[in-house]
């Protein structure tokens, strides 16, 4: 078990008493997971399934006692004060940046921009390096597999600086093809912009193998972490990311926070993102200096109380333990498509070995829209739809997909409840 007595934000005690992976006892810490969905009258509703894990997670409750605390009792602006609370919230705003560089094993805590979310980083690094480093007729790497939020980003300035965009095929499974992300290197390839985890298919990609190949071509990587800093253990020293951009909601903490890793070298050459209080060094009309990174690009004031929840979710899921939330949510993830592939006619879109807890599936004669409105009368909630990954949807001829995402408070009775729920619509058109 790690040290919880070096958290700064105490975590519920049913980690502290489990010798394994306790799921009962770590679901008691998500007051959410007791909800009962569809109560009619007389009637106490479903029990929760929450399998839409990759759309957003659930807080446990060392989160919502952090943001309350921090409301509560320590609640002032940051970096700004010289009185007792201001400094108070200072500390504990700038621990979240230690938590994260910890999180991600980062380098220094300096490497570690605070953000809005994983869209933001994304945007701040098109916006700040790209804009500097990018010029007609440069180009990117993006793959088929990509969010829109590593997507849209690029087209916009693809737009403003006529740069071309290159995309790295999958196959069938939902593998990268290594191969072809080789052949798309040229003189004119400036960065290299992929996911490290699918949303749509679960794919974890070979992020190691991927920064090798284009650091052989002198070409920096950006990593889309957003998915795959939830389900397992993400070094970025020892994949040698350049840059790798995270979001709290998913990894269990609130929304409107994320980060950016970025390293050293690639921040200081950086202009800022956007302008404002406490990015700046010194402010006259004669001309304006900025302060060095991260705190460059770190406008106005933070999202404070956001980032201590998301402080309190890192060390949650750090003291869970990200290895074992991997095989925990291998389990039930090799469950649920076993069940799901004894359904006939449904179809399971993504099968790349080694993925991570994330299953789209379509099912023929029904559209996704109905399996998700039917499994949610069984108490089970799964996303439908195209993901925010339209290309990736065009690619798999699909239109759309029904997606159940497993987080680590999920069981295998809930994978269960998932496959029952989707023979419950097979028979529902038959
Ligand atoms: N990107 C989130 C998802 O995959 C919203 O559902």
């Amino acid at each position: 078990m790690p040290d919880l007595t070096a958290l700064a934000h105490p975590i519920g005690d049913a980690l502290v008493s489990s010798q394994g992976y306790d799921v009962e006892m770590i679901r008691r810490d998500f007051p959410i997971l007791g909800t009962r969905v569809h109560a009619r009258s007389g009637k106490p509703g479903k029990p929760l399934v929450y399998l839409d894990n990759a759309a957003s997670a659930q807080k446990p409750r060392a989160v919502i006692e952090a943001m309350s605390r921090c409301l509560e009792q320590e609640y002032a602006n940051v970096h700004r004060g010289v009185h007792y609370l201001s400094q108070r919230t200072t500390d504990a705003y700038e621990r979240v940046r230690d938590k994260i560089a910890g999180l991600l094993n980062a380098g220094s805590r300096e490497e570690i921009v605070i953000t809005r979310g994983g869209t933001e980083s994304i945007n701040l690094v098109a916006a700040t390096w790209g804009r500097k480093f990018l010029g007609p007729g440069d180009e990117i790497i993006v793959s088929v597999m990509e969010h829109h939020a590593n997507i849209v980003p690029w087209q916009l300035l693809q737009s403003e600086r006529g740069i071309g965009i290159k995309v790295v095929p999958c196959d069938e499974r939902g593998v990268l093809d290594l191969d072809a992300y080789r052949g798309l290197f040229g003189s004119r390839t400036k960065l290299v912009a992929i996911t490290h985890g699918s949303n749509v298919l679960g794919t974890v990609t070979p992020a190691k193998e991927i920064a090798a190949i284009a650091h052989h071509h002198g070409v920096p990587v950006l990593f889309d972490g957003s998915q795959a800093v939830v389900h397992g253990p993400v070094d970025v020293q020892e994949i040698d990311a350049d840059f790798y951009a995270l979001t709290g909601h998913k990894l269990y903490g609130p929304t409107a926070i994320g980060a950016l890793y970025g390293k050293r070298g690639l921040l200081e050459a950086m202009p800022p993102y956007q302008g404002g209080g406490d990015m700046i060094a010194e402010v006259s009309f004669a001309g304006t200096t900025f302060r060095e990174p991260p705190y460059r690009f770190e406008a106005g004031t933070p999202p404070i109380v956001e980032g201590i929840g998301l402080a309190a979710a890192i060390d949650y899921v750090r003291a869970v333990g990200l290895d074992a939330i991997a095989v925990h949510e291998h389990a039930l993830l090799e469950r649920a498509t076993a069940g799901l592939n004894r359904i006939e006619g449904v179809r399971i879109v993504g099968t790349a070995p080694g993925k991570a807890g994330i299953i789209s599936f379509v099912m023929d004669g029904v559209h996704p829209h109905d399996v998700g409105t039917l499994v949610d009368q069984a108490g089970v909630a799964i996303r439908v739809g195209r993901h925010c990954a339209e290309p990736l949807i065009e690619r798999f001829g699909v239109g759309a997909t029904a997606r159940a995402s497993f987080g680590l408070y999920n069981t295998l009775d809930e994978a269960d409840a998932l496959v029952e729920a989707v023979a419950g619509v097979k028979e529902f058109f038959a």
